[in-house]
């Protein structure tokens, strides 16, 4: 049993108390030790930041801030919280960093609260374009609350439609732009997103919650020179506990800090703040440096040899940890594709396809580079995706098989 699960000692009370929940932890360790961890916004924490999670921080209350806490007993919740965010201040070069948004959705709603009143106009990338829930949904507080214009990318090129975005934003005058998505394969370009929202007077919100740990690992650019305010979450490439983070400008810190407590949260969840730290700290070495690398390099390996083996890849290519693609070539829709590729062994989404009819597929390689594969392992997962989508019961057996010698050979925690 790989170290995903929790440690012997923690089980064994487990088992005792709760055979039940010991059952699904053991089953869920399992899954992600044998099966293939394609989900884009997904990775492995280290053993450290898992330990940091199950550690007794998780008993503490800490509402408020470092010195100003409405509950006693708050210094090691306080040291927690202040190296957290002075890692993440070093890392990103912002003036101010707030580590406490419970997830990336609880980060973008206090940036929304921050510079916004309800009914404020706001430009952000259409959901069938890859916007997320957050950038104006209506099933989203994000959609009640604002008057959403969604931009979108170009029918040709997949790329964001920058003379859209600026068109929209001298007609509709937002209050702010937000650029960020849950499924462009590309770099938003910050610089000309700022240009239009200083011609506009407008805000710019950058949701980074995918490329961040590709930023701190400098294999993607950094938002935070152009942005009033970044949102992030910690757990997708970052490598981190699953939550969210901003990153600010000084002039806004207290507008920010504000927003997340008391405005749209209570106590802070300190051994995820913790875990975040630890995280932050070893997203600050070379070793992530070259991970973060690897990464984008196998995204292309991977993309180049699906769009080989015949799935229309949105952009035609990536220069990101993700890869979208349609593979309806193939025969399928993203819908069945997904669940053929589970039967398989192998896990990933499906995402809106800008233009396009139905779904598509989304995968990325931050967890499987994290179980040290490479490119060979690369250009081989993209030949048992066509072998997954015949939907024949020998090949989707022998997939499986493949794919668990892989797994076997890359444990996700080195055992
Ligand atoms: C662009 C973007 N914003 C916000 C979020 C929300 O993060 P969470 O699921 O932690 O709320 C995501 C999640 O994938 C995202 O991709």
């Amino acid at each position: 049993m790989s170290v995903s699960a929790p440690p012997e000692e923690v089980l064994d009370v487990l088992r005792r108390q709760d055979p039940q929940i010991a059952d699904v932890l053991l089953g869920e360790a399992r899954r992600q030790a044998e099966t293939l961890q394609l989900i884009a916004a997904e990775n492995f924490t280290s053993p450290a930041v898992l330990a940091t999670l199950g550690s007794p921080l998780a008993n503490k209350y800490a509402e408020g801030y470092p010195g100003a806490r409405h509950h006693g007993g708050c210094e090691y919740a306080d040291a927690a919280e202040r190296i957290a965010v002075e890692r993440a201040t070093a890392l990103f070069g912002a003036d101010h960093a707030n580590l406490q948004p419970h997830s990336g959705s609880s980060a973008v709603l206090a940036a929304y609260a921050a510079l916004l009143r309800p009914g404020d106009t706001v430009l952000a990338m259409g959901l069938e374009h890859g916007g997320h829930l957050t950038h104006g949904s209506p099933a989203n507080f994000s959609g009640r609350w604002f008057d959403f214009v969604p931009y979108g990318v170009d029918a040709e090129t997949g790329l964001i439609d920058y003379e859209q975005v600026a068109a929209l934003a001298r007609h509709h005058r937002p209050t702010a732009i937000v650029c960020g998505s849950i499924s462009y394969p590309r770099h938003p370009d910050y610089a000309l997103f700022r240009a239009v929202a200083d011609e506009v007077g407008a805000y710019l919100i950058a949701d980074a919650a995918h490329p961040i740990g590709l930023v701190a690992g400098g294999a993607a650019p950094n938002p935070v020179p152009y942005a009033d305010v970044v949102c992030a979450t910690t757990h997708k490439v970052l490598r981190g506990p699953r939550g969210g983070m901003l990153l600010c400008r000084a002039e806004l810190a207290e507008r920010v800090d504000r927003a997340v407590f008391p405005f749209t949260q209570g106590g802070a969840q300190m051994h995820t703040i913790a875990a975040k730290a630890v995280a932050l700290g070893e997203a600050s070495t070379p070793a992530f440096t070259a991970y973060a690398h690897r990464v984008v390099e196998h995204a292309r390996v991977l993309a180049a040899a699906l769009a080989a083996e015949g799935f229309a890849l949105t952009t035609g290519g990536t220069d990101t940890h993700l890869i979208t693609a349609d593979p309806a070539p193939l025969g399928v829709d993203g819908r069945t594709a997904r669940a053929r590729l589970s039967a398989a062994g192998l896990v990933l989404d499906t995402c809106a396809l800008p233009h396009g009819d139905g779904r598509g597929i989304r995968l990325g390689t931050a967890a499987v580079t994290t179980q040290g594969m490479g490119a060979p392992e690369m250009a081989g997962i993209a030949a048992l995706f066509t072998a997954a989508l015949r939907d024949e019961p020998e090949e989707t057996a022998r997939v499986r098989a493949e794919v668990r010698q892989l797994t076997r050979s890359f444990p996700p925690y080195g055992r």
